[in-house]
């Protein structure tokens, strides 16, 4: 089934569950999945405040459909480390009370490659039929990023005029500085200036931290940096120092122990019959 094509039956219309109602959670996932998708992630980004979530609604915006707008936006130039999200094809839904858990083969554009990803996301909803709290997998990661990075950063090397002899993750490490010091220097002014100058900042992000493999997208590497590059023209006083030397709140080496801890102020649990976890003994 393709998104473009999926319209809540009319059927549904009249059918009466607790809040929220079926039809709500599918009306969401039908315009998320537009808005999720480019052209529309580009407006829905300068929008920052997305209207289907209730809390944290700028910061979720942007990361959601900013993130991957970075090159549609003019955030990065030349070939991207994120992909640009295309069309998609459900693979699993599970709707039970007010979670929703969607699975979704969806193609990423690289400008080298189209490759396909798949994501499962959570949602929980509260009786207006926004969405509270969500968690994103993307399935195979490492398995993507491998597949896809040898191109990026053989396009990266006729780009940037780079030596043949260089490796593939200097080469990436460029195009990562690159984006990140042409960004900071159009939008990190005034008071939001993280680095003395350009060529400071290109000698920080190549040498100073490393470049960073997909999981450690929010640590203090290249990468993380390059993620919120994407983000600086939106609010540059927010996003301003995760690209600058401290990474700010973002860009920093968390452990392994805070990485496994639930962020969620509620778990995503949903039984039959209202059941809780305590009937249940668990
Ligand atoms: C987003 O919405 C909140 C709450 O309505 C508001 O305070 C905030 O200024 C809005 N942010 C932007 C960037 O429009
Ligand atoms: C996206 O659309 C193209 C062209 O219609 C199609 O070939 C491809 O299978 C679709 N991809 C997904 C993941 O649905
Ligand atoms: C992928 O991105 C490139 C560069 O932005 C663009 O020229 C191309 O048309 C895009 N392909 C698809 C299928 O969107
Ligand atoms: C690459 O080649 C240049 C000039 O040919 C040389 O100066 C440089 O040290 C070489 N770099 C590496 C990493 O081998
Ligand atoms: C900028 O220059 C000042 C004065 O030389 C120095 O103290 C500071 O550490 C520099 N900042 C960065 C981020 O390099
Ligand atoms: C579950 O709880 C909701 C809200 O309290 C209620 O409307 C609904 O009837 C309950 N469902 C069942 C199967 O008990």
């Amino acid at each position: 089934m393709r998104f473009s094509s999926y319209a809540i039956p009319l059927a549904l219309a009249g059918f009466t569950l607790a809040d929220p109602t079926l039809q709500q959670m599918l009306g969401f996932l039908q315009q998320f999945n537009i808005d999720i998708s480019y052209p529309a992630n580009i407006q829905v980004a300068k929008s920052i405040n997305y209207t289907g979530f209730t809390e944290g609604q700028e910061l979720n915006t942007e990361y959601l459909f900013g993130v991957f707008a970075g090159i549609a936006n003019g955030a990065v130039a030349g070939t991207p480390l994120i992909g640009i999200p295309l069309n998609g094809t459900l693979l699993d839904l599970v709707i039970e009370n007010n979670i929703m858990i969607v699975t979704t083969l969806r193609d990423f554009n690289w400008t080298v490659a189209i490759d396909p990803t798949i994501w499962q996301i959570k949602f929980m909803f509260n009786d207006d039929g926004l969405v509270t709290q969500y968690d994103g997998i993307l399935y195979r990661s490492s398995a993507l990023y491998a597949d896809v990075l040898p191109k990026v950063a053989q396009a990266a090397m006729a780009e940037l005029n780079l030596p043949a002899n260089i490796s593939q993750t200097v080469a990436l490490q460029t195009r990562a500085a690159t984006d990140i010091c042409a960004g900071h220097e159009a939008f990190c002014t005034g008071a939001n200036q993280q680095y003395n100058s350009t060529a400071d900042c290109m000698d920080f992000v190549m040498n100073a931290i490393p470049m960073g493999d997909v999981w450690q997208s929010g640590q203090n590497t290249a990468f993380c940096r390059y993620l919120h590059t994407t983000m600086v023209q939106l609010r540059p006083t927010v996003h301003c120092p995760h690209i600058g030397p401290s990474g700010g709140d973002m860009c920093f080496d968390h452990t392994y122990e805070s990485m496994v801890q639930s962020p969620f102020p509620q778990p995503f649990v949903a039984l039959p019959d209202n059941l809780t976890l305590a009937n249940l003994g668990l």
